[in-house]
């Protein structure tokens, strides 16, 4: 599958939806070295220093509606395969090892009025990085395995476990592998609500990757658009 490189872009995923909307195919990657204004979810900022991390997105032109857990799963085993340690999700697609965020995903849907709609997967992992933010709890591949990792490497092992992941024949067991790795379900959680925080305990995922919670309210189900803090 295509992709191109860049040495610094504003965000990995606004130029991969630039280059979807003038063409270019489903699969297409795109991947810089530093990003200026990356970001993540619920209007996050992401951490992107020089050559320290993966930042890629990816073009979606292919409906999916479990995309975002098959890029949890896919995600989780590959940061597994490379830094040697296991790696777990924490819900919707963060990917946490001892506890500590290690990689994000990012998935923005984009509507091309007559020509339909498509969707832009990024992925930022924190690959070479040995210090944070005193803000952030993260850790690194090569903070976890004593040495530093190949960014290239990542990108085709995720490719490769997202391409599998995400095969007709797997997709039964797509959601028992998400379920065995999130850690999510039992945490007690912070959710907004009517624009009102509130405390919730996670019960579990629903198999079209919703998160029921048990709230002061009553049980409540949570897309990954309405995810929280915590
Ligand atoms: C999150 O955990 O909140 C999602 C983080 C996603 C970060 C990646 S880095 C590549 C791509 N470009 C961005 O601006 N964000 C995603």
């Amino acid at each position: 599958m295509g992709v191109c490189r860049f040495d610094e872009v504003t965000s990995t995923n606004d130029v991969a939806a630039d280059m979807a909307r003038l063409g270019a195919p489903h699969g297409f990657c795109v991947v810089a070295e530093s990003q200026i204004a990356g970001r993540g979810r619920r209007g996050a900022k992401w951490f992107s220093p020089k050559g320290e991390g993966l930042y890629m997105s990816v073009i979606i032109k292919r409906d999916f509606e479990l995309l975002p857990v098959a890029a949890a799963v896919a995600l989780s085993n590959a940061v597994c395969a490379l830094s040697g340690v296991m790696a777990y999700i924490k819900w919707p697609n963060d990917v946490t090892i001892n506890k500590k965020k290690v990689a994000g995903v990012l998935i923005e849907r984009f509507s091309t009025g007559d020509r339909g709609s498509f969707a832009v997967m990024g992925v930022g992992v924190n690959v070479n990085a040995r210090s944070f933010p005193a803000e952030l709890s993260a850790t690194s591949i090569a903070l976890e395995r004593g040495e530093e990792a190949d960014k290239e490497e990542l990108r085709k092992l995720f490719l490769r476990e997202l391409k599998r992941v995400s095969d007709g024949k797997r997709r039964s067991g797509l959601l028992e592998d998400y379920r065995d790795k999130c850690v999510s379900i039992g945490e007690k959680i912070i959710i907004e609500i009517d624009n009102a925080r509130t405390e919730a305990v996670a019960l579990g995922v629903m198999d079209d990757g919703r998160l029921i919670v048990e709230t002061p309210h009553g049980k409540r189900t949570l897309t990954s658009g309405r995810a929280l803090i915590g």
